[in-house]
């Protein structure tokens, strides 16, 4: 993956725990102390030592360090000067989700190497969709609930996200539940 990704781990992780839970988990994994370049691919593995490294280390399990990585990135990705592509894809969570292939494809102009994950949107209500959610790596279905909730947070949606059917479990991509709105607040 790009190493804007593994920068943006490495940002979620020292916010919250400190440069030297940071240190501890590189070198658990392994990785060199010379950071990442954003515009640069890494092989995958890269990213899921780190994961694995920073479950280890922090006592979390994968899926939550995964799922909270996907609500950081949503305000990260921001902050560090993609504002635009997010602004462009959507003013709502639904249009927004709609939008993420193109997107992505957008996004694919500037890293040329880009093997973005692809998103489809069905059975749209009130207060609920189903999005579709297919990717040629395995385990990152917490990354997309996490931007998924995120999204909630940039359009002040109160967002719920269940798994229904998932890769894991044998089916050939993961349907996610999304409902959202008012009718979502606990
Ligand atoms: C401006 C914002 C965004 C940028 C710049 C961006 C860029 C990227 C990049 C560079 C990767 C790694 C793929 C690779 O290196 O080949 C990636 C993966 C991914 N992106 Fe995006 N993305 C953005 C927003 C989003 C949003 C809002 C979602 C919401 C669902 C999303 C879902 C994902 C997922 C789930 C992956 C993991 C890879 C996989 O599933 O195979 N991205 N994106």
């Amino acid at each position: 993956m790009y190493g804007l990704i593994n920068t943006a781990m490495k940002d979620l992780v020292v916010s919250r725990f400190g440069e030297e839970k940071w240190e501890e988990i590189r070198r658990r994994a392994k990785v060199g102390d010379e950071g990442f370049a954003n515009m640069h691919k890494y092989p995958d593995e890269i990213t899921y030592s780190l994961v694995g490294a920073a479950s280890e280390v922090l006592g979390a399990p994968a899926a939550d360090l995964l799922e909270a990585f996907g609500e950081h990135w949503t305000v990260y990705s921001a902050r560090v000067g993609f504002g635009h592509l997010l602004d462009f894809a959507g003013d709502n969570l639904v249009d927004f989700l709609r939008n993420l292939d193109s997107m992505h494809t957008r996004i694919g102009m500037t890293f040329t190497e880009l093997e973005p994950p692809s998103f489809s949107v069905s059975d749209v209500g009130p207060d609920s969709l189903r999005l579709h959610y297919r990717s040629k790596r395995p385990g990152l279905t917490p990354v997309a609930i996490g931007m998924v909730k995120g999204l909630g947070t940039r359009f002040g949606t109160p967002v719920s996200v269940e798994t229904e059917l998932s890769r894991e479990g044998g089916h050939d991509h993961d349907v996610l539940l999304v409902r959202f709105g008012a009718s979502n607040v606990a």
